[in-house]
């Protein structure tokens, strides 16, 4: 078992990170007993639901728990208002605890509901997924989507801890699992190239995954927890792949997307042996690294990102494997590195 500390402006707090982990004695550690509602979706509950309901009674907390069907069509708000209600008839106050039990939607919707209800309480993660793990579960964004994007209503708020163990990554689907190693894959571009090589060389554990990649995220965070600047490197690949996400209707995963933005960034602007390396470990986890989408539409959509400002997007470009640049451009300069990057993504495979 590892920990690593985050050390937000807002607020400091240790992921945890190993194997076995006993949610109910680790939360006794940093929090004293109280009512606590475990969010959860009805796959993650159904595997691991009720084990931790009962590792965390034995603990001494009062337990309650609510339960929606899987899958990013569930992050409204909606569902929120659903969770809110339940808590108020279960007499959850200020001062009891959220529990997210999930992946990535769970865990922001959870967290959403933590700062806004009865003015913001507090609330622990459980990530489930190797993705929630390295990225969504670390760092304080909260979010729900609306009809017409993701992550729309959104606040900054933190847990007070993050348990992971990595056991849990066992009953992962194939592809569930490799869209987080696709963000993993994302920390070693933008920051470690020894992360990348231990990637490419399948010379690293679960658990030092998770710790390098958090390790990672807590430095940008405590740099930038706001995301004014700096964090936006962690943004390498989200652009085009949210472009890509937004096309599909969702039928492409997250990871995925990320995964044809890393590549096509890659292709791009990487010379072309680093470029390889890159595509070539996507590939090996069966992550896509190009898309059928036109390039225009694709471009246009960035429009709609939140990382607009004005008639400039900014995006983040790699200047070698383990260093990335950020960089204001205009949708038809945007139109062009990806129309460059995808032709060159062709001719290297
Ligand atoms: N807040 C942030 O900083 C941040 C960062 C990255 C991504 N995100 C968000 O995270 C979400 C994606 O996260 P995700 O990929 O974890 O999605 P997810 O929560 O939908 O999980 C993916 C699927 O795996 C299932 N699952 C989860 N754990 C499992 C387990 N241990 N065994 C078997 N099945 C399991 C879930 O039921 C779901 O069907 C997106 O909504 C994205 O916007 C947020
Ligand atoms: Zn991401």
């Amino acid at each position: 078992m590892k920990k690593v500390h985050v050390a937000a402006s807002t607020k400091e707090y240790d992921v945890t990170v190993g194997s076995g982990l006993d949610y109910g004695v680790l939360l006794k550690e940093v929090h004293a007993p109280c009512k606590l509602m475990v969010v959860s979706d009805d796959t993650v509950f159904s595997l691991y639901g009720e084990e931790t309901l009962k590792s965390l009674r034995e603990a001494g907390f009062e337990t309650f728990h609510f339960v929606f069907e899987h899958g990013e069509k569930s992050k409204t708000l909606e569902v929120a208002e659903k969770l809110m209600i339940r808590m108020i008839e279960d007499g959850i106050t200020k001062t009891d605890l959220l529990v997210a039990l999930g992946g990535g939607v769970v865990g922001d919707l959870t967290g959403l509901v933590a700062s806004i209800f009865l003015r913001g309480m507090e609330f622990v993660q459980f990530p489930t997924t190797l993705l929630a793990a390295v990225d969504s579960s670390v760092g304080g964004k909260t979010a729900v989507d609306l009809p017409n994007g993701k992550n729309m209503v959104g606040a900054f708020h933190q847990p007070i801890a993050v348990f992971c163990d990595t056991d849990k990554f066992r009953t992962l689907p194939e592809q569930t699992y490799a869209e987080g190693m696709a963000e993993s894959i994302k920390y070693g571009i933008i920051y470690d190239a020894g992360l990348f090589e231990k990637i490419e060389k399948n010379e690293i554990t679960d658990e030092d995954l998770v710790i390098r990649c958090v390790e990672i995220k807590a430095e940008v965070v405590a740099k930038d927890e706001f995301d004014k600047g700096p964090r936006h490197i962690l943004n390498f690949g989200h652009t085009l792949g949210h472009a890509v996400e937004t096309l599909s209707r969702y039928t492409i995963g997250h990871g995925q997307g990320v995964a044809i933005g890393m590549a096509v960034l890659s292709a791009a602007k990487l010379p072309g042996s680093e470029a390889k390396r890159v595509l070539s470990v996507l590939l090996d986890r069966k992550l896509p690294v190009k898309t059928e989408f036109e390039l225009h539409e694709l471009a246009l959509q960035a429009r709609a990102d939140k990382k607009r400002h004005g008639d400039l997007i900014k995006v983040v470009l790699p200047v070698s494997v383990g260093e990335v640049v950020l960089k204001d451009v205009s949708v038809d300069e945007w139109e062009e590195i990806i129309r460059e990057g995808t032709e060159k993504v062709s001719k290297i495979m």
